[in-house]
């Protein structure tokens, strides 16, 4: 599984707010990111910037777990797949090292069981002290990875070694921490924003797929197909409302991550069916993504020039994989497999055609005759073995809620949930 889950403890100082773009990169990456910021580091960024950019609870201090029910200390520290600390201060890295435990965040440090990354910032005596350079030596010994820090001059007008590692680079050392980690499975807990009194789909898994796929020609040419991602981002939005817990496997669209859902980014169809692949089981997949059906056989690794001539470079093309029919044929095909189809003409019949071909349970037709994708609104026909349902206009949001009432009913008829 591939949305892995991190713990970001920030500590203080004044690269502290560098944090707030490594959780950029880290959402923009489709890690699930929950925040922990000591007092000092509060000085520098406030919980509510990083709230919205994880979309998560940010906690800052012990008394934020007192409602110990939801979320409890231990709970806190391992649920995540890796811990890092960003900024590690010296005082913080010294806490570490002695097992000093005062505070949410060492606290934390103390009692988690998974691999600890931390990127260190401070002064450069700080940092060259032997002190520090003991308490490294020991975290390095327990099995703690500490980054080296970057050398350059220093907001404090001092040059050397102590600067907080870019952003990318520290994602980067997370990434490498988590390739060597053992698999980590995605998609715990459910998203605390879904309102208590209705949520149909409360304990149940939905995959969704959306948006294009880009299968690149070259570097800088693609083929794709014309899709804003917009209907399957709100029906991702509407089932983590509804109280599902939502993996979306996004092909290139320049959407915001709806809140509560899991969200891979991938480029082609290849990559699509791989996340999706390793996504299942689930209750219910939506696949919204309009797949390319074929992608360049031989993409050149260097841009292909034109040489004045007038001559056409040829373009091999090779057929994608079927994501929907794959998983229909699959053995863990959900209890609920819904395509979509968009159809300028005999929409139905189409849908009909493709049900069938698809071996999916319903086909959400889609009427792009009048309004043709990337609008506001669809016209859809819910087609399925047993008939057809079709709603009026809508805009997207309303077809994406009408939707998951349609399919809680349906899940709740063929598989009673057993955590309901
Ligand atoms: O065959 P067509 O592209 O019209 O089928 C549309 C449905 O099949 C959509 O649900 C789409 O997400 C899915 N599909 C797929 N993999 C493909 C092509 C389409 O999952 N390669």
């Amino acid at each position: 599984m591939t949305n892995p889950r991190i713990l970001l403890i920030i500590g203080g100082g004044i690269a502290a707010y560098k944090s707030i773009e490594l959780v950029r990169l880290l959402r923009k990456a489709g890690y699930v990111v929950r925040c922990v910021i000591t007092r000092a580091g509060e000085q520098f960024v406030t919980p509510l910037t990083l709230a919205a950019l994880s979309e998560n609870k940010v906690y800052t201090n012990l008394f934020d777990l007192k409602d110990e029910v939801e979320m409890g200390h231990i709970q806190l520290s391992r649920e995540a797949d890796l811990v890092v600390v960003a900024p590690a201060t010296a005082d913080l890295l010294a806490k570490m090292a002695a097992g000093i435990a005062d505070d949410l965040a060492t606290t934390l440090l103390l009692a988690t069981d998974k691999p600890v990354l931390t990127a260190p910032a401070m002064n450069v005596r700080m940092w060259l002290h032997p002190a520090t350079q003991r308490n490294i030596a020991t975290l390095r010994g327990d099995g703690v990875t500490v980054m080296a820090p970057d050398e350059g001059e220093m907001a404090c007008g001092e040059f050397g070694p102590g600067r907080l590692p870019e952003p990318a680079a520290i994602k980067n050392a997370i990434d490498a921490a988590l390739a060597a980690a053992p698999a980590v499975t995605a998609m715990v807990g459910q998203p605390d924003f879904a309102p208590a009194n209705h949520r149909p789909l409360y304990g149940r898994r939905i995959l969704i797929t959306a948006g294009p796929t880009h299968e690149p020609i070259d570097p800088v040419r693609y083929i794709a197909n014309r899709s804003s991602g917009k209907q399957g981002f709100a029906i991702a939005e509407a089932a983590a409302a509804a109280g599902a817990e939502v993996l979306l496997i996004a092909g290139p669209v320049p959407l915001p991550t709806p809140p509560g859902v899991i969200r891979v980014d991938v480029e082609t169809a290849v990559e699509m069916a791989d996340e999706v692949r390793q996504g299942l089981p689930v209750d219910a997949a939506i696949m919204v993504a309009a797949v390319a059906d074929w992608r360049a056989a031989d993409p050149a690794g260097q841009k292909i020039k034109k040489d004045g001539s007038g001559a056409v470079p040829p373009l091999a093309l090779a057929e994608n994989p079927d994501i929907l029919a794959g998983v229909a044929k699959s053995a863990e095909r959900p209890t609920l497999l819904i395509g979509f189809a968009a159809e300028t003409n005999d929409v139905i019949a189409h849908a009909e055609a493709k049900l069938a071909r698809k071996g999916c349970d319903w086909i959400v037709a889609n009427d792009v005759a009048a309004d043709p994708m990337g609008g506001e609104s669809n016209r859809v026909h819910i087609v399925s073995k047993t008939g057809i349902d079709s709603w009026d206009r809508l805009p997207k949001a309303a077809v994406a809620r009408k939707l998951m009432e349609k399919i809680a009913d349906e899940l709740d008829a063929r598989s009673p949930c057993q955590s309901d």
